[in-house]
């Protein structure tokens, strides 16, 4: 993480977007919002704060929605962190925009000031200070971090002017006409957002950015080629995580030295077990002897049995992997029991407490 350029004085408020339900990371999201879920040992957003406030962010409101209460009870009011932290709960979901909209009740900044708004899903090693003061040095009224990604259908699409002046804002289209995507993390003038219609659903994705370009408002885009993940599937999650352990992206939260595997208290790993690829391996769980554990999040409690074999998967809070099961790329729920022998991948989740019999399922979709 590259260190603020702007002067230790600089402090904002930023708005942290975290209401949505996360269905795309089901079943994990059926009990914990998706910003919450352990991520290289910590909730995920912890690592974002920690980045946020070393770029200067000091009071950040959390625009909640799903299971609103559990952000309270794992961030309280920041202290600890050396945040100022508060919460506004939409009772139904207003969408990104209404949430922005909603949220900006609690700012403290005056209508001119610039405030920082982050998607609660993405991890990113972009100078969030350098964003602002070129937001800020150009009198922008949104300025979009841009990266570039190989398949950009599934994302905002956001071509620029050689001056990157953003000209149109193409939300998931078939043929998109450039790799530059929305990255999530945007500076708005706060009079912008106070100009977004209160109470009401608004994507700032398909209505607000649209709207501001069409009304000829200086829309900016900020381009870099830093680390950026979107973590919003089961695939990308597993991949964010290790990435963190491993040390590709720095953060300031990760639990433990840069390694090939994070171990937290009480975990055990066998010396004839081999774990690596940026593994987490949770509280107390187990790793026997002969198993082989790469690139995945092992939940707290969970056990992995004599030559069980996990790649790139999840497995949840006391999950039990049974001797000679194979995983790749499959999400175990909380609690569910792999029997020994299946095979599961491309994809697999198993919902929580789901016990699979002996040999029961080869390469089965969800169980
Ligand atoms: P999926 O259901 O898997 O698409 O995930 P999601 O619900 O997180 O939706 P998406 O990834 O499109 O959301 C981007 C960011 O906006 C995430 O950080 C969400 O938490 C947040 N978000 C989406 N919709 C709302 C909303 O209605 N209210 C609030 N407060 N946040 C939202």
């Amino acid at each position: 993480m590259r260190k603020s350029c702007l002067p230790e004085s600089a402090h904002y408020e930023a708005i942290l977007l975290v209401g949505g339900q996360g269905t795309r990371l089901r079943p994990l999201t059926l009990f914990t919002p998706k910003p919450l879920l352990p991520t290289a040992g910590v909730p995920f957003l912890a690592h974002q704060l920690a980045k946020a406030r070393s770029f200067g962010v000091r009071r950040i409101v959390f625009a909640t929605s799903y299971r609103a209460s559990m952000f309270a009870d794992a961030f309280g009011d920041g202290s600890s962190l050396g945040l100022d932290i508060v919460y506004m709960t939409e009772e139904t979901p207003l969408g990104t925009g209404g949430a922005i909209r909603n949220a900006a009740e609690a700012l403290t900044c005056g209508p001119d000031a610039p405030v920082l708004v982050l998607n609660g899903d993405i991890l990113s090693g972009h100078d969030i200070a350098d964003q602002i003061r070129v937001h800020v040095e150009r009198g922008a009224s949104a300025t979009l971090h841009l990266t570039e990604v190989d398949d950009p259908s599934r994302f905002g699409c956001v071509p620029t002017s050689p001056d990157g002046r953003v000209t149109a804002f193409l939300e998931k289209t078939p043929n998109p006409v450039t790799n530059r995507i929305n990255a999530g993390c945007y500076v708005f003038q706060r009079s912008v957002i106070d100009s977004i219609p209160a109470g009401q659903v608004v994507s700032v994705e398909r209505e607000t950015f649209p709207g501001l370009i069409e009304a000829g408002e200086l829309v900016l885009g900020y381009s870099d080629a830093s680390y950026w993940l979107d973590v919003g599937t089961p695939a990308a999650f597993v991949r964010g995580s290790a990435d963190l352990v491993l040390g590709k992206l720095e953060s300031h939260a990760l639990p433990g030295p840069v390694g090939e595997f994070l171990l937290l208290d009480g975990a055990t790993v066998s010396p004839e077990a081999k774990v690596g690829g940026g593994t987490v391996v949770g509280a107390g769980v187990s790793v026997e002897a002969g198993a082989s554990v790469q690139g995945s999040v092992l939940g707290d409690g969970a056990v992995v049995e004599p030559g069980a074999t996990v790649v790139d998967s999840i497995v949840g809070t006391g999950a039990r992997i049974a001797t000679g099961a194979v995983l790749r790329d499959v999400v175990v729920g909380d609690g569910a029991v792999i029997g020994p022998g299946n095979e599961l991948a491309a994809g697999a989740r198993v919902w929580p407490g789901v016990t699979l019999r002996e040999c029961s399922v080869r390469f089965s979709s969800d169980v």
